[in-house]
């Protein structure tokens, strides 16, 4: 454990990731304290155990301040924890979106930094039912971390990487970049790029058991056993595609995708996302 970050408060305690994260730092030697406004919210986390406290008291006390609350309330969410915090103290979220756009409460003295998951890569080695069970991660199977902390020294990024490491534990590595860089793992190649096609994937499945009556069973089965092969020959060059496979790739290419699709990698075309998700009108330079 870091000799400089001792106490740590979660703010959003019984929210999805505020759960995940608490669930791995109440077990480590970190001195904790669980903040959470929602009832519901509120059962969660006294049902696991945990004890509620109040904001304006622990925060002050608070070496780093984990705010895992929803991107659409983080300006308004740090403009009251901020001023609240010690000097020297770090601010963490867990999503660049806000970051990026400049939402989060400036203070002289307060370090900045953002965390986000990696999950689980799809070519991890997994040997437990746990680990097979954990696609998320944070429970049984090794992820890696894409951190930012730009005003942090490698000591306090050093520091930093304990805390993150028990959050979202266990973590084979933190990978640390730019804010910017962060926005264009995530939303660009993560959710705009990856998500998206793993539901399209779905919806082509769909499509084909509904237009071509291929038992749902069958579809699903050579489409979960080629997702798999055409992963491991595109990243890892396996074997190669065959000519045929070739062919009918490039078909696709022609049907589906926009020739002029890398645009999404232009950085007015970040903002234009980020500000849609964040649910404003532009994102703020
Ligand atoms: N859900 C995911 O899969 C995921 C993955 C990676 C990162 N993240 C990031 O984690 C953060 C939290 O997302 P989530 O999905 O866990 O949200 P969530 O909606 O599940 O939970 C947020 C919690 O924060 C609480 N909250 C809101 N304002 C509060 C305040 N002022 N004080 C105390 N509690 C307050 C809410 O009551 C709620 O319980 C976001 O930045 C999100 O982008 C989420």
């Amino acid at each position: 454990m870091s000799h400089q970050l001792t106490t740590i408060t979660v703010i959003g305690a019984g929210g999805k990731m505020g759960m995940r994260i608490s669930a791995n730092l109440q077990k480590s030697q970190y001195r904790m304290f669980y903040c959470e406004n929602a009832a519901q919210a509120q059962q969660n986390v006294t049902a696991q155990g945990r004890e509620l406290a109040d904001a304006a008291s622990v925060v002050p006390l608070s070496d780093v301040v984990i705010l895992a609350v929803p991107d659409i309330v983080l300006g308004k969410v740090s403009q009251s924890m901020v001023p609240l915090m010690k000097a020297g103290a770090i601010l963490l979220t867990l999503d660049p979106a806000a970051a990026y756009a400049n939402l989060i409460a400036q203070r002289e003295g307060i370090r900045y930094a953002v965390a986000h998951p990696c999950h689980p890569s799809v070519f991890l080695q997994r040997y437990t039912k746990e680990e097979h069970d954990d696609a998320f991660g944070g429970i049984a199977a090794i992820q890696h971390v894409a951190a930012s902390f730009e005003a942090g020294s490698d000591a306090d990024k050093a520091a930093l990487s304990e805390v993150i490491r028990v959050m979202y534990g266990p973590v084979e590595e933190v990978h640390w970049v730019t804010v910017t860089q962060l926005a264009y793992l995530e939303p660009t190649l993560v959710e705009t790029v990856a998500c998206m096609v793993g539901a399209f994937m779905k919806e082509a499945l769909d499509e084909t058991v509904r237009h071509a009556g291929v038992p749902e069973a069958a579809a699903k089965a050579m489409l979960f056993g080629h997702i798999q092969i055409a992963l491991a020959v595109a990243f890892r060059a396996t074997n190669p595609f065959s000519d045929a496979c070739m062919i009918a790739m490039e078909y696709g290419r022609e049907k589906i995708i926009k020739p002029d699709w890398k645009q999404i990698f232009h950085q007015q075309e970040l903002d234009i996302v980020i500000a849609r998700m964040l649910k404003i009108d532009a994102i703020r330079r």
